[in-house]
């Protein structure tokens, strides 16, 4: 086999078969294809498509590049879930301990940021002394002994998604169904919990731009979720505006722990109540009826929160987090009156970047104390002067920062009505 044939193939629009996807993934591996074939392939995947059986034997040969975890003796129904980003997004954060606080097992491995969107290993990072890298054994000993962990990526799974990922992220190459869903469903699969559930985003701010996509994203991860027998669920929940309020590492993290103290933002709420009863109903250890009450009031009688302290505490971290002195507040605000019908979630991710709160190549440093409050969000009623967006540097903004952070925000003197937080469940 040759992958300058293979690369040819699907240029050509051919139909790779199981051999010829295996043979590029452990070439790549073992740096046997070099990285320009390597963009090559997946420009030509991306371009061409994959269909359902390519994106198949792509997520196993990505599987099998790593290990797969053994989760024999971790006693109980274990469970993950998976955003495929956006901007504020700190769902993981609450939903962790808040599913750990109802009895299930809760294994979770996350990534930094990507692009505009945020990770929440970067938000964790904002606590002192929190640790995200721990060993296999320890990851599944916190699991057993207080019902959740909260890591980054191990290095030893789906090995390939992490080269092929940096890749994709400077080739191009990211928003491709294919290439995300058998991303995200190698690492899901390998780290092998009973079930998963996916927030797939869909809207201005995420990787799918609009519902029909999305849709096809996340049937096409069930379907390859249930070739290897897992149980899988999703939920499409929108990113045409910030989850919650808070953008930023340290200002989310504080975000998620009022929303664990019963005091969060309502589309984070009920966001991560529906992640919890999609994974929840599936162990059928509940009666649904009751379900979604059960778990609100786990967020509002100090369970989950308590939990959230009790993940911080083995991990080393410490709370509250400090507050930095030397941050400049300054509120952007309206020069008009009317409702807020759009908002512009990317360029705020990007914004984010620009603060220095996210990368603009890997090794950079981040700070995780800059970000932005949006104060106003979709279909409220702004009035001038009022403040839309408070903005927390560590310089001065420049007029023009300040005026294009205003443009993200569209006023008209109509509602919105097809902004939904929830669209579908699948
Ligand atoms: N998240 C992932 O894990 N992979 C992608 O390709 C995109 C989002």
């Amino acid at each position: 086999m040759n992958i300058v044939d293979i690369i040819i193939k699907k240029r050509n629009k051919k139909e790779l078969n199981e051999e010829e996807i295996k043979y590029f993934i452990k070439g790549y591996c073992n740096e046997e294809i070099k990285d320009y074939q390597a963009s090559s392939f997946l420009m030509a995947c991306f371009i061409n498509g994959l269909n359902d059986d390519e994106t198949y034997y792509l997520t196993k040969a990505i599987i099998e590049s790593g290990e797969t975890l053994n989760l024999e003796d971790i006693d109980g129904i274990t469970v993950d879930k998976h955003s495929t980003g956006g901007v504020g997004d700190k769902t993981s954060l609450v939903l962790v301990p808040l599913l750990a606080s109802l009895d299930v097992k809760v294994l979770k491995m996350s990534g930094r940021g990507l692009g505009h969107t945020g990770g929440t290993i970067d938000k964790l990072d904002s606590i002192p002394e929190f640790k995200t890298e721990l060993k296999k054994e320890q990851f599944l000993k916190q699991v057993n002994e207080i019902g959740c962990c909260l890591v980054s990526q191990s290095k030893e799974i789906a090995l390939a998604d992490k080269k092929l990922y940096a890749l994709r992220d400077v080739t191009g190459t990211i928003d491709n169904i294919s290439l995300i869903a058998s991303s995200i469903m190698s690492k899901k699969i390998a780290l092998n919990t009973d079930i998963i559930c996916l927030d797939v985003k869909v809207g201005n701010g995420a990787f799918f731009k609009d519902l029909k996509t999305a849709i096809k994203a996340s049937e096409l991860m069930i379907k390859i979720g249930n070739r290897f027998n897992k149980k899988v669920s999703a939920v499409i929940s929108s990113m045409d505006q910030p989850l919650g309020n808070a953008i930023g590492n340290s200002l989310e993290v504080n975000e998620a722990i009022d929303t664990l103290r019963g005091n969060g933002p309502k589309d984070l709420e009920e966001t991560c109540i529906e992640l919890a009863y999609q994974i929840l109903k599936q162990t059928n250890k509940y009666d649904i009826k009751n379900l979604k009450e059960i778990i609100k009031t786990n967020l509002h009688n100090n369970k989950a929160y308590n939990k959230f302290i009790e993940l911080v505490e083995h991990q080393n971290g410490k709370l509250p987090l400090p507050i930095n002195k030397n941050l400049i507040k300054t509120n952007i605000t309206s020069n008009t009156e009317g409702y807020i019908y759009q908002i512009n979630t990317y360029e705020l991710g990007k914004a984010l970047v620009e603060l220095g709160g996210g990368r603009k190549y890997k090794e950079q440093e981040i700070n995780y104390d800059v970000g932005m409050i949006v104060k106003l969000k979709i279909n409220d009623y702004v009035k001038k002067g009022d403040t839309i967006l408070e903005v927390y540097s560590t310089s001065p903004l420049s007029k023009d920062f300040k005026n294009n952070l205003l443009s993200l925000f569209t006023i008209k003197n109509t509602k919105n009505h097809k902004l939904k937080n929830i669209y579908k469940v699948l």
